[in-house]
């Protein structure tokens, strides 16, 4: 591994210290891996997309106020101060920029097949065991109720309104999670989500007869 990537590993670490549990460096990690096995389909830079894996989260803006600008800035902040290179840093700002969700309604500014590898990486770790598990965690941390019969989810949700939902935390998988399957970019996170896709399927199905005393 280059000098680069063992520094950024460390940077990520320290940054990320204390963050929630759905956002701290396991979370950077399995992207990481994630993105690794997804790129052995693809023909693609693999520096870049390590770079952009490893600082896609440096710093949220759910937990910046906001901001979309922080963690980009982070991102160049650490890269410039490392002499790293003006082509490939512009690019992994750009994916950086482009990675998140945002309630899917939001265009990509930028193309590249790295991009696809890191998208996909990311919305694996949102899906399955593990994005089950991150989303209850974030709505813990949120205060949100797990469940509400009375309150919808909302499928129509604008960028302002996906940030701004105070919704039971099971709504988050009709807002979100169980859209992804079908926004995969590449082969392979294609074929991992929809087995992760239909792992969730399985835990809903159980959620709601155990809510209902059927089991
Ligand atoms: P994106 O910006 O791409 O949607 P996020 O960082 O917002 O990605 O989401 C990452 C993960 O955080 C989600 O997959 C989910 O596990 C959790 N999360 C985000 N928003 C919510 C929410 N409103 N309710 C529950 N979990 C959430
Ligand atoms: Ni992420």
């Amino acid at each position: 591994m280059n000098d680069i990537i063992l520094l950024t590993i460390d940077f990520v670490k320290r940054q990320l210290k204390n963050a929630e549990g759905g956002h701290d460096w396991f979370h950077i990690e399995r992207v990481w891996k994630n993105a690794e096995a997804i790129s052995k389909g693809e023909s693609c830079d693999a520096e870049i997309v390590a770079l952009a894996a490893l600082l896609h989260d440096i710093a949220d803006a759910k937990f910046h106020g906001g901001d979309e600008t922080v963690g980009p800035a982070t991102a160049r902040n650490w890269l410039v101060s490392n002499g790293y290179s003006e082509t490939k840093l512009e690019h992994i700002i750009a994916i950086i920029q482009n990675v998140s969700f945002k309630g899917g309604s939001v265009a990509r500014t930028h193309e590249s097949i790295e991009l696809d590898i890191v998208q996909d990486a990311d919305r694996l770790d949102a899906i399955g065991a593990i994005g089950i598990a991150r989303t209850f965690n974030y709505g813990g941390f949120k205060h949100r109720a797990i469940y509400d019969p009375e309150i919808e989810p909302n499928l129509n949700l604008s960028k302002e309104d996906y940030k701004a939902s105070t919704a039971p935390t099971i709504n988050h998988f009709y807002e979100k999670l169980l859209l992804l399957k079908d926004r995969m970019n590449t082969k392979t996170g294609k074929e991992l989500a929809l087995e992760r896709h239909r792992f969730m399927e399985s835990f809903l199905d159980q959620f709601y007869a155990e809510w209902n005393g059927l089991r």
